[in-house]
C-alpha cells in the first residue's frame, strides 16, 4: 500500500509573512474553509502570539473548519504556546508547532544562547505543549544551516519528550535537493528514536528550489509532510507551491507512489482566492495556476492537442479546476485550430475555398495583433461573407 503524503497548508502564517499579504479575520476564515475544501489535512491557521487580530483569527477558524487539523505556531516559550493553546481551544483536531532555531548563526547571532540552552529551551517546550495536545510538532529553525551533531541531539530529546511531527526547515533556503534530501535521510537513520515521529519538509524559495528541495526530502530522505502554501506565497521568494507539489505526486504517481488526499478540482479556485484576497496577482506561466499553463499558442502544438490532448498535456486542466484548456489563436496557428474554433462558434463556411480565403486573411490580421478574439474571427469571415456579396 502507498504511504499518505500529509499536506500541511501555511498560506495563513508563513504566507502571510509575504510583505503586503496581510489578511483581516474574515478573509483568513474565508481562506480556511476553501483550505477545507481542498481538504488540506493540517492547517497552520497563524501565530496566536505575534497579535491579538492573529490570536483571534487561529480562533475564529478552529471553531468554523471541522475537518482538518488546525495548528498555530509559537516560539519555544511558555507564553507562546499557552496563547496557542487558547487560540486552539475550539478545534476538533489541534496542533501546536513550536520552534527554535539550532544553527550556530541563528544562536549565537539572533538568540545569544549556547547551544546547551536552546537543547534546554526546546526540551521544555515540546513538555510544556504537550500539556496542552498530543499532537506537537517541532522545528529546528534554520535546520538546513545547522551543526548536524547538534541537530541530532535536539531531535532526539525533543522526540523523547512526546514531539511527533520533525519539521526539516530550510528557513532560508539554502538547500540543494540532493544534499537537503540525503541530509534528512542520515538524520533518520542517526538519531535512534526517529520512526516514533513524522518527518516533514519546510522549505523557502530563494533559489527557486523549494519544490525541488521539498520533493527531494520526501523521495530521498523519507518525509511524509510538506508544508507549503498556496500560489507559494511566503516570506521573501516565497515558500514551496501546495498546486506544484500536490500534482508532481500526483501527476508522476509512478515515480512516487504516495497517495494525498487533496480534491484536486479546488486548485484553481483556491489559488484565485488567495490572489484576490492578497492582491498578489499570479504569474501568467506559473505552473498549474498561471492562466497560460493549459494555453497552446503554437499551430504544431493546437494540431497535436486537437488530435489528442495528451500529445502536449501532462495533467487535465478540469483535473484542476480550469473549465478547459485553452487554444489561443495568433500568428503561430494553424488551420485546423482555426476550423475547430469556427465550429465552436457555430460558422459553417460552405467550401474549403472559403475556410481558406478566411484563414488566409486572420493570418494578416494575426500578423498585426497579438492575441486573436472570436470578436475578430467573426469579422474575418464577415468580410469574407462580403466579398462574395460584392
Ligand atoms: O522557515 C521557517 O523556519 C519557519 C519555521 C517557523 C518553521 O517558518
Ligand atoms: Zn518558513
Amino acid at each position: 500500500m502507498a504511504d499518505k503524503l500529509i499536506i500541511f497548508d501555511t498560506t495563513l502564517r508563513d504566507g502571510e509573512q509575504s510583505p503586503g499579504a496581510s489578511m483581516t479575520k474574515d478573509e483568513k476564515v474565508r481562506i480556511a474553509r476553501q483550505l477545507e475544501r481542498l481538504k488540506v489535512d493540517v492547517i497552520e491557521a497563524g501565530f496566536a502570539a505575534a497579535s491579538p487580530g492573529d490570536f483571534e483569527s487561529i480562533k475564529a477558524i478552529a471553531a468554523a473548519v471541522r475537518e482538518p487539523i488546525i495548528c498555530s505556531l509559537s516560539r519555544a516559550n511558555d507564553r507562546d504556546i499557552s496563547r496557542a493553546a487558547e487560540a486552539l481551544e475550539k478545534a476538533q483536531r489541534k496542533r501546536i508547532h513550536t520552534f527554535i532555531a539550532t544553527s550556530p548563526l541563528h544562536m549565537e547571532m539572533k538568540l545569544r544562547m549556547s547551544p546547551d540552552q536552546v537543547l534546554e529551551q526546546a526540551i521544555q517546550a515540546v513538555r510544556f505543549a504537550r500539556q496542552f495536545t498530543d499532537d506537537v510538532e517541532f522545528s529546528p529553525e534554520d535546520a538546513s544551516r545547522s551543526d548536524f551533531d547538534f541537530l541530532c541531539r535536539v531531535i532526539e530529546a525533543v522526540i523523547k519528550e512526546g514531539a511527533t511531527t520533525i519539521n526539516f526547515a530550510d528557513t532560508v533556503g539554502y538547500g540543494v535537493p540532493e544534499l537537503y534530501g540525503s541530509t534528512l535521510k542520515r538524520l533518520r537513520e542517526t538519531i535512534p528514536n526517529s520512526d516514533k515521529a513524522i518527518w516533514s519538509v519546510h522549505c523557502h524559495n530563494d533559489l527557486g528550489m523549494a519544490v525541488a528541495n521539498s520533493l527531494a526530502g520526501v523521495m530521498i530522505g523519507g518525509a511524509r509532510q510538506v508544508e507549503c502554501t498556496i500560489n507559494g506565497l511566503g516570506e521573501r521568494a516565497g515558500n514551496t507551491a501546495l498546486e506544484e507539489i500536490v500534482m508532481a505526486v500526483r501527476t508522476r504517481k509512478d515515480h512516487f507512489n504516495l497517495d494525498i488526499g487533496i480534491d484536486t478540482t479546488q486548485i484553481v479556485a483556491t489559488s484565485k482566492m488567495v490572489s484576490q484576497i492578497t492582491g498578489f496577482a499570479v504569474q501568467p506561466n506559473k505552473a498549474i495556476v498561471g492562466a497560460n499553463a493549459f494555453a497552446h499558442a503554437s499551430g504544431i502544438h493546437q494540431d497535436g492537442i486537437l488530435k489528442a490532448r495528451n500529445t502536449y498535456e501532462i495533467m487535465r486542466a478540469e483535473d484542476v479546476g480550469w473549465s478547459a484548456n485553452k487554444i489561443v489563436l495568433g500568428k503561430l496557428s494553424g488551420r485546423n485550430a482555426f476550423k475547430q474554433r469556427l465550429q465552436e462558434l457555430g460558422i459553417a463556411l460552405e467550401s474549403e475555398t472559403e475556410i481558406n480565403a478566411a484563414f488566409a486573411r486572420f493570418k494578416e490580421l494575426a500578423d498585426k495583433k497579438s492575441e486573436i478574439f472570436d470578436e475578430d474571427i467573426m469579422s474575418v469571415v464577415a468580410d469574407e461573407e462580403h466579398s462574395h456579396d460584392a
